[in-house]
């Protein structure tokens, strides 16, 4: 037993331990001071308030300074003791008897999402909205990109942009159940996988649950089964959905209610995901972020609201609102989205955590409706479909991303509005 951590704490695996510095970040203490590539030991430092952005701020350093030669032990020690300040905050605890396999596997993985190094990275799911926006973003960060997409709603179109990249490594046309598939694309992009495919609709999943079970359940599990197969680390995408409407902002111990099958598998995946954190020692991390659109969004029945009405309005159709209207939503526009995800990815800092990302405003679908059609629109209220499974009030509290990652959003509505509405006149008919 640790006396200042209070838990079970295995010891380093260099035994007592080896600690290599990468700089002088700030929180890390005096003991950790020295010079790129110093040993130092890690008892030194125990009990001192080491999180995981201080390992971030390690790595940029080791970067920043030109050692990305610092020796495969550098990030070892690195990764072990993210991987061991994480097992002391709400995750723990861990014993070495017990945990000492996944503890090795944590140290070994983490070693390959070290901040501004260029990674292979697989994004399942990245050929359809939110995944497109993704896979450009991690392109113009410098990292190699392989996306899994069975196309069912998402398109090639959707990744032409990232064709013109030299890091794009292609499209696999395949589902996330083919287990043989999962298993090449982590092959070939082994270095992290962002697991974002998934049969969306809430309506759907209401009307034929199967379909909704079999790929956001059956899917998450083959996706993990493959990841841990590689020791690679997985983030996954989960929603807002999963959530009981609050009048507070919604942070993430606010209380779940799986009002409909897609949220169910939201929180099943969620769970099979933090359980490979806590059985085997996998850096997974959940994210949970609030209604996006913009750009690229289905503006079809099968889309997201604010493309529904933009299109509907600039057709001069009518804008239907289920019900009173008076239900809300946190807006988050979709290049803040996948700004959020890639961070809390690549940072190391969500691993064995669920993180929310909005804007922390929430609009009453009826005032989005006006806003959207202007004085001239028209808004018509037609009857909910499923009512029983409508989430009342939904506002983000974001702070545990701002703290941990830094995030924040930086479109409005009104701005996310507009982009959206041009990016639909532009590509009418196409
Ligand atoms: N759109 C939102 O408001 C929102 C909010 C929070 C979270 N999310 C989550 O973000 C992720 C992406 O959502 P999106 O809005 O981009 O939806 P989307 O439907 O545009 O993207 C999902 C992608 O997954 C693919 N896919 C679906 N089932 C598959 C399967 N069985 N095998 C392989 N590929 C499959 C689709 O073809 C599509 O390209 C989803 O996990 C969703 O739950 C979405």
């Amino acid at each position: 037993m640790n006396g200042n951590l209070g838990v079970n704490e295995p010891q380093g695996p260099y035994g007592p331990t080896e600690h290599i510095v990468g700089g002088a970040p700030e929180g890390a203490g005096a003991a950790l001071r020295g010079d790129v590539g110093e040993r130092v030991v890690l008892g030194e430092v125990r009990g001192r308030n080491y999180n995981p952005v201080n390992v971030r701020n390690r790595f940029e350093a080791i970067d920043h300074v030109g050692q990305r030669r610092a020796t495969r032990n550098v990030r070892e020690a690195l990764s072990w003791q993210a991987t061991r300040s994480h097992a002391g905050g709400h995750n723990r605890p861990r014993s070495l008897s017990t945990h000492g396999s996944a503890i090795g596997l944590g140290r070994a993985v983490l070693s390959r999402v070290a901040p501004g190094v260029p990674r292979s990275i697989l994004v399942t799911g990245g050929a359809g909205f939110i995944g497109r926006w993704v896979v450009l973003r991690l392109l113009a960060d410098g990292h190699r990109v392989l996306v899994l997409d069975s196309l069912v709603a998402g398109s090639r179109a959707n990744l032409s942009e990232a064709e013109g990249h030299a890091g794009y490594l292609g499209l696999i046309e395949a589902d996330v159940c083919d287990t043989s598939a999962v298993a090449e694309a982590f092959s070939r992009a082994p270095d992290l996988c962002l697991h974002l495919a998934a049969s969306i609709n809430v309506q759907d999943s209401i009307n034929h649950p199967s379909e909704t079970f079999r790929s956001d359940v059956q899917g998450t599990f083959v996706v993990l089964e493959a990841a841990r197969a590689r020791s690679t680390p997985v983030l996954f995408m989960s929603t807002c959905m999963v959530y009981a409407a609050g009048d507070d902002p919604i942070s993430e111990r606010h209380p779940t209610r799986p009002a409909s099958p897609y949220a169910a598998c939201k929180l099943a995946g969620e769970a099979l995901t933090l359980s490979y954190w806590h059985a085997y020692g996998l850096p997974t991390c959940v994210v949970r972020p609030f209604n996006t659109f913009g750009p690229y969004q289905r503006t079809n029945g099968e889309g997201g609201v604010v493309a529904i009405f933009v299109r509907r309005a600039l057709e001069g159709g009518s804008l239907d609102v289920f019900g009173s209207g008076v239900q809300t939503r946190d807006l988050l526009y979709v290049e803040d989205c996948a700004a959020f995800v890639t961070a809390a990815a690549l940072s190391g800092a969500g691993w064995g955590r669920i993180l929310n990302a909005g804007t922390g405003r929430d609009s009453p679908i009826a005032e989005l409706a006006r806003l959207i059609a202007g004085p001239d629109g028209i808004v018509r209220h037609v009857p909910h479909i499923h009512p029983q499974s409508e989430i009342y009030k939904l506002r983000c509290d974001s702070r545990q991303a701002e703290a941990l990652l830094g995030w924040r959003p930086e479109v409005s509505l009104e701005e996310g509005i507009a982009r959206t509405r041009a990016w639909i006149v532009s590509h009418a008919g196409s």
